[in-house]
């Protein structure tokens, strides 16, 4: 079996493509990635050399690119390529629409012409906007996507639906929570307060820090895109979470006890305009389905993952040096400090 994985040089790509080599050693694999920002081929230095592993330096959006590293004999398409972080998206739309939008269907396009078995599409919960206290998101949900980052996502997943309706691809389309764990860029939540709190720098929670995520520690995901890929049915959507809801305020809590740092590096600032309030995944259908758990508690995962950045310096430094200076300067540089409501 050979797979064509996009964004592999991501956090949850990454991730993914080693874990997909321990699970299916035969299989070959080449992941094409832009090498954004946010891709870095350090995150697979491990597995680079493996002869049934090849990277391909590509744009999702750019036909040319996509045709010429698809080779004919690939079996499966896994979409993870993205402009992911909604702070970014709020500051500049076009990336995402053109590498979350016209990427999508590029690919959609190359799969249908060269007889792809079956398109996976990556997504997350966000397609289905902010919940109130009570309920949770299943897969009949409807999509009200409150960011250009998840309007972006909630296109794409329009656009899969339609090929597989019009032109009868094999597609599924798989919604996550918040994943957390090695190798995520230090621009979201955990890995930014890890390693800012590492430094004892600030750690900028946006408004009163009662907005809750549902969090998935990313092996666990791996293991239930690896099911739903294998034995899921095709045209359907599955929504993989780990029952794990946490504020944010909780998050930082365990990480500065994880850490042994005290809660005065706590600094909350002004909030991301149109924040979603609350994200909580009903999991029922993947664990019906595929008998798939998670096997990490939030407590287990957050350790671990506390682990792999105090014991990964040299990576951290890296991604936090040059670009990401300005970037950091850029985004909370100019955000007020509000007075904390308790
Ligand atoms: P990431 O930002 O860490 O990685 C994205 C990768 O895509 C990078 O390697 C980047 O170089 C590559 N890329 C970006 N634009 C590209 C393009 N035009 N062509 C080719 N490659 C390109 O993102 P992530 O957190 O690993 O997320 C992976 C996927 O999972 C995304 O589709 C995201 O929407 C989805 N998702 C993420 C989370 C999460 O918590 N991280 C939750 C739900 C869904
Ligand atoms: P993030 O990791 O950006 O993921 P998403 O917005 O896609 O869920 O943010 C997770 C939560 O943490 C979200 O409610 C916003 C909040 N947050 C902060 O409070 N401070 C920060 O510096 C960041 C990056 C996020």
């Amino acid at each position: 079996m050979k797979v064509f994985i996009t964004g592999g040089a991501g956090f949850i790509g990454s991730n993914f493509i080693r874990y997909w080599m321990r699970a299916h050693p035969q299989c070959e694999i080449i992941n094409f990635d832009k090498l954004t920002y946010a891709g870095n081929p350090a995150n697979l230095a491990d597995v680079a050399g493996q002869p049934n592993y090849r990277f391909v330096r590509g744009d999702i959006s750019r036909p040319e690119d996509v045709l010429s590293a698809l080779d004919p004999d690939v079996d499966l398409i896994i979409n993870f390529a993205a402009e992911s972080h909604v702070d970014r998206s709020i500051e500049n739309p076009a990336a995402f629409i053109r590498t979350n939008i016209t990427g999508v269907q590029v690919l959609l396009d190359a799969a249908r012409e060269r007889g792809i078995d079956r398109f996976v599409q990556i997504s997350t919960d966000e397609v289905m906007g902010s919940l109130g206290p009570e309920g949770y998101f299943t897969e009949e949900s409807p999509l009200q996507p409150n960011s250009p980052y998840a309007a972006s996502k909630a296109a794409a997943e329009m656009l899969v639906r339609a090929s597989h309706h019009t032109f009868g691809l094999d597609t599924i389309i798989i919604r996550s929570g918040n994943c957390y764990g090695p190798y995520q860029f230090p621009e979201k939540l955990i890995p930014l307060m890890i390693t800012n709190a590492m430094d004892d720098q600030p750690l900028p929670i946006y408004g009163d820090g009662l907005n809750v995520r549902d969090w998935i520690y990313v092996e666990d995901y791996c293991r239930a895109v690896d099911a739903i890929i294998t034995r899921g049915r095709s045209g359907e959507v599955y929504c993989v979470g780990a029952r794990s809801e946490k504020t944010n305020l909780e998050v930082v809590e365990t990480l500065l006890r994880l850490l042994n740092k005290p809660r005065s590096l706590i600094q909350f600032v002004e909030d991301r305009p149109g924040h979603d309030r609350r994200y909580a995944i009903d999991p029922s259908k993947v664990e019906r389905e595929f008998g798939w758990r998670p096997q990490e508690t939030f407590e287990s995962g957050m350790a671990k993952t506390v682990h792999w950045y105090q014991t990964h310096r040299p990576w951290v430094d890296a991604v936090r040096s040059g670009a990401y200076r300005e970037y950091y300067q850029r985004m909370y540089g100019h955000r007020k400090i509000l007075k904390p409501s308790h």
